[in-house]
């Protein structure tokens, strides 16, 4: 029995939980009696002079799987039906249970581009389908499109087990359905199929799910991951350019933090990536090497990941993909819907590299160099409504929801990157934040 004594009157008992036939009992590893399953959880029995408490220590785990693939929405391909299992005889007995249903969100213009193909897709697969166009705007991204897609899915019933619900769209409406699903029957299974470069490369990749709420940006939401999250990256012929810098801007900030290579990648071959819509330019003659695009692509997810799968529920505060996210929340908010997300995160990612300089962690070179990629990823770096004051603002509230230490990631070079906890000196701030102005207010930009 293993048990210590915090006070004269305090004595703890730790438990595991075993299950023999069906039922789970607490035995403590000295005293254990029959064999069974183990579970990781632990019950800590904890008896003082005031009675019994009891702790709970029991570790959810989290599966999701992140698979590129090419053609999704051909019905020769199984992927977009059954991509998220990966056993082979699960899937024959899902497979063999007919009929096969599912229930689809899509953006509405999505679903303008796609909607038709996505419908033939399950048509020919004899799926019983609904698919469910929605108006996924950064201004509507509320509850009341939460409370509509629950309304439907109920009404359209679907096996909370073996038939996720799929969301394809961009980043509002994957954010908005896994809120959805993790709170339909308290968690539903859900699929995201990414349609913008933002999404493919950030918001599909994670566990967070939100609405915008009472004014502030995700204040509502989840960490839910998605049981598969499917990556096409035909859907980007689609976007404008400007969704696609939009997407760019989050590629950069896992260059800017982590990835000197993919840091050279953007700045030697941005535009052309950008004007080609990170389309792959690798022929079937061409040689094994990877293509730019392919290359940036992978980069940025893989450094995506490493750094959310240890800390999926962010209980570490100390996070360096928080850059170009601790003032452009505010900032987005404000002029919405002038800017798109992924350029408020480069305004903010552009003032925190002029930070960067004044505190003597970039050379001047170091920062011309950064600043002329977001210019050639034709991402703005500057904006009015970005004012000192909004920045002090938003400081102080990061401040007071990070448990007492401002945890701000700051590039120390090109590619990579700390986390200072002190409180940025106010005459530091306004001497960046005056430079930052005179340089680049006039930089043609926002
Ligand atoms: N959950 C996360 O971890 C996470 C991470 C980053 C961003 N986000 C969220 O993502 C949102 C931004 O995502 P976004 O940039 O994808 O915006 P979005 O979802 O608003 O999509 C951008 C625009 O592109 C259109 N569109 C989408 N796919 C298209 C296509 N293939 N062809 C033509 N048009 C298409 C949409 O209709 C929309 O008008 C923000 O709300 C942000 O908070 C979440």
């Amino acid at each position: 029995m293993k048990s210590n004594t915090n006070s004269c009157c305090s004595h703890q008992t730790e438990f595991d939980l075993v299950q023999v036939k069906g039922t789970w009992t607490r035995q403590t590893e000295r005293c254990r009696a029959e064999q069974g399953k183990l579970s990781d959880a632990k019950i800590y029995e904890n008896k003082s002079d005031h009675g019994v408490s009891w702790t709970v220590v029991s570790p959810i785990v989290f599966t999701y799987k992140v698979i590129q693939c090419k053609d999704i929405l051909d019905p020769r391909n199984d992927t977009l039906l059954w991509g998220h299992i990966g056993d082979e005889e699960t899937k024959g007995t899902l497979t063999d249970s007919e009929p096969v249903k599912r229930f689809v969100i899509m953006d509405e213009t999505v679903h303008r581009l796609y909607g038709s193909q996505v419908a033939q897709y399950f048509e020919a697969r004899e799926v019983v389908h609904r698919i469910l166009p929605l108006p996924t705007t950064e201004e509507n991204k509320r509850m009341e499109l939460v409370t509509k897609i629950l309304e439907e899915v109920h009404e359209f019933c679907i096996d909370r087990r073996s038939e996720p619900i799929i969301a394809i769209g961009g980043g509002v409406c994957l954010d908005v359905v896994g809120l959805a699903a993790s709170l339909y029957r308290r968690r539903t299974p859900y699929i995201r199929v990414p349609t913008t470069l933002l999404s493919y490369v950030d918001a599909s990749v994670g566990a967070k799910t939100g609405v915008n709420f009472a004014g502030g940006k995700n204040k509502l939401g989840s960490y839910v991951p998605p049981v598969a999250t499917f990556l096409d990256c035909s859907f980007f012929q689609t976007l404008p350019i400007r969704q696609i810098s939009n997407g760019l801007a989050e590629m950069l900030k896992m260059a800017l933090m982590k990835h000197r290579g993919l840091f050279q990648l953007l700045e030697a071959d941005g535009r052309k990536l950008l004007h080609a819509k990170l389309q792959s330019c690798r022929t079937s003659n061409s040689s094994e090497l990877e293509d730019s695009a392919t290359a940036s692509i992978r980069i940025a997810i893989e450094t995506l990941l490493e750094e959310l799968a240890p800390n999926l529920w962010e209980d570490d505060l100390d996070r360096l993909v928080d850059f170009g996210h601790l003032i452009s929340p505010e900032l987005e908010m404000r002029v919405l819907p002038e800017l798109l997300h992924g350029e408020a995160v480069n305004i903010d990612m552009s003032f925190m590299v002029y930070l960067a300089h004044q505190k003597g962690l970039l050379t001047g070179a170091e920062k011309e160099r950064i600043i002329q990629c977001m210019l050639g990823l034709e991402l703005p770096v500057w904006h009015q409504d970005c004012t000192l004051d909004l920045v002090r603002k938003s400081l102080k509230q990061r401040l007071k929801h990070s448990a007492g230490s401002l945890r701000m990631p700051l590039p120390t070079g090109l590619g990579s990157a700390e986390i200072f906890h002190d409180v940025i000196e106010d005459c530091v701030l306004c001497q960046a934040y005056q430079k930052w102005t005179d340089e680049l207010s006039s930089s043609g930009n926002k």
